[in-house]
């Protein structure tokens, strides 16, 4: 177990801990980075921490203590109900992300169908398969049913949406763009469904709420998908990403105040006071509505629109070029700035290795199994690496090694299905404790273990061994970081092994 050091660091050996830490990480600032991280460049950086430590230790939990932050708050949702369509009712509260965003808005759905569809039991969620996880969250956290409907051309399939509909529903759910696969789902259908139902309509915008109305006025044709819809009841919108305010900056949009009302939560007979807070948290860290006020009114439409141009350019060069070579395609055309590389002729997880290998992160997706790209201006500098490593990527993944491993993986598969299902489950469960053992540590080459990961048939075992995974990587290592500190040479080495 880790204690708290007898006595105090000195500033300069505590940074410089921190800084070294820093080299294991992903290198987002050379463009090789294509999700987590939305980069706007230095400047923008200097702004959001110079705006963020003006307000760092401000607590947006009392409005009446911090004036300041209620002042910016308000016109940041205002700021941002303008740019999706608000005509003047539109309402809401930032959030910590794009998560608290929809956990609020499905939380504020569940409330309205129990009290205005007298809906009894459990009040369902009706999403495309390709909606963010976020909202098996917020059923899970606030006993709510997701009922998830099939894709046609990766967008929701409105026939099967309306179909679906039961007495129970209370929320349909559209993705402005979806995040695996970057396509905007029907949303003007299915805000037309749910006005000709009665059902709250929610639109995650949460990658796409800054950046559409962008593409839109430089020429793309963006369908509608904001409140310009008047079947549309609630809408999410992330500032922490294509509005490169810091992290922790995410605005929940409603209709108007009536709807917004299901979202507050008050407490009225603690002997601490009257309690009143608008979102999940009860403290609202003042750096994040700082940053967020100073990003906006810093890059105005000008500045938004010169990084927008430059994302849209980048983005039709990587499918112009990921067009020309043989054996990777795109997974559908993009609507926006989200790529799904696939291959039908490679395994392309372990494409995804050799990328790895060379400097790049991408998620690796599933079903179909692709890697994921989210450009940013930043990528523009680094397009031509990223299709020269790309092909030697492959010509790796060609050659016979990589070829007797994918053979090996294959075998392993067909080995795992006939298998009995109680022999898998505990050989999974032993892979899992391994793990769990070497501290969640994933190995570089990860497509085997993704090939595997398929080849789980029991929903039960792959949750075991990600939970596994999961408490492997929340748990202190033996040798803490610090010990090592008094010796700068060993702290190195102790880097170097973490890596
Ligand atoms: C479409 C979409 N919705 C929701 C989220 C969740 O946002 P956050 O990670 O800020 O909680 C994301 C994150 O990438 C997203 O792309």
């Amino acid at each position: 177990m880790m204690t708290m050091p007898a006595t105090g660091f000195e500033q300069e050996n505590l940074f410089s801990i921190m800084e070294s830490l820093k080299y294991q990480d992903t290198k987002w600032r050379d463009g090789q980075t294509f999700c987590l991280v939305y980069d706007g460049g230095k400047e923008i950086a200097e702004v959001n921490k110079r705006a963020y430590n003006l307000f760092m230790s401000e607590n947006g939990l009392n409005p009446s203590a911090f004036p300041s932050l209620k002042t910016m708050e308000n016109e940041v949702v205002s700021i941002i109900a303008h740019h999706l369509g608000s005509t003047g009712d539109v309402c809401g509260t930032m959030t910590s992300g794009g998560t608290e965003s929809i956990l609020m808005a499905c939380k504020a759905a569940r409330d309205w169908g129990i009290q205005h569809k007298k809906i009894k039991g459990r009040p369902q969620i009706l999403m495309p398969e390709s909606a963010h996880p976020a909202f098996n969250k917020a059923a899970h956290y606030f006993g709510l049913d997701i009922v998830t409907i099939p894709m046609k051309a990766f967008r929701a399939d409105i026939i099967a949406m309306r179909q679906a509909i039961t007495e129970q529903t209370a929320m349909l759910v559209g993705s402005a763009p979806n995040y695996p696969f970057g396509v905007i789902d029907p949303i003007s259908d299915i805000a037309q469904l749910a006005q000709e139902y009665n059902l709250w309509c929610h639109v995650d915008a949460c990658i796409g709420g800054i950046l559409l109305p962008f593409f839109r006025k430089l020429g793309q044709d963006v369908p509608l998908f904001d409140f310009t819809l008047p079947g549309v009841t609630s809408l999410s919108v992330d500032l922490h990403k294509y509005a490169y305010a810091a992290k922790g900056t995410s605005v929940i949009l409603y209709k108007n105040n009536d709807f917004r009302r299901n979202q507050f939560f008050v407490a009225t007979d603690w002997p601490g006071g009257i309690y009143a807070s608008p979102s999940m948290t009860g403290t609202r860290p003042g750096g994040a509505i700082a940053s967020a006020w100073a990003i906006l009114h810093f890059l105005g439409e000008e500045g938004y629109l010169k990084l927008s141009q430059t994302i849209k350019q980048t983005t039709e060069e990587f499918v112009k070029r990921i067009d020309a070579i043989d054996g990777v395609t795109v997974v559908v055309p993009p609507e926006m700035s989200i790529i799904a590389l696939s291959s039908d002729q490679f395994d392309i997880y372990q494409i995804g290795d050799e990328m790895g290998l060379r400097g790049w992160y991408m998620d690796r997706q599933q079903s179909p199994p692709s890697l994921h790209l989210t450009i940013m201006a930043g990528h523009a500098k680094s397009v031509d690496q990223f299709f020269r490593d790309l092909e030697a990527a492959i010509l790796s993944v060609k050659t016979i090694s990589r070829k007797l491993s994918n053979i090996k993986i294959q075998m392993k598969k067909t080995f795992m299905k006939s298998m009995p299902q109680g022999l898998v489950s505990k050989m999974i469960r032993n892979e899992g404790q391994a793990i769990r053992d070497n501290h969640g540590a994933i190995p570089k080459r990860t497509a085997a273990m993704y090939g595997m990961l398929s080849s789980i048939q029991s929903e039960g075992d792959l949750i075991e061994l990600v939970l596994n995974i999961m408490d492997g990587i929340f748990t202190q290592k033996s040798t803490p970081i610090s010990k090592a500190t008094k010796d700068s040479d060993k702290f190195v080495e102790r880097v170097a092994d973490v890596s």
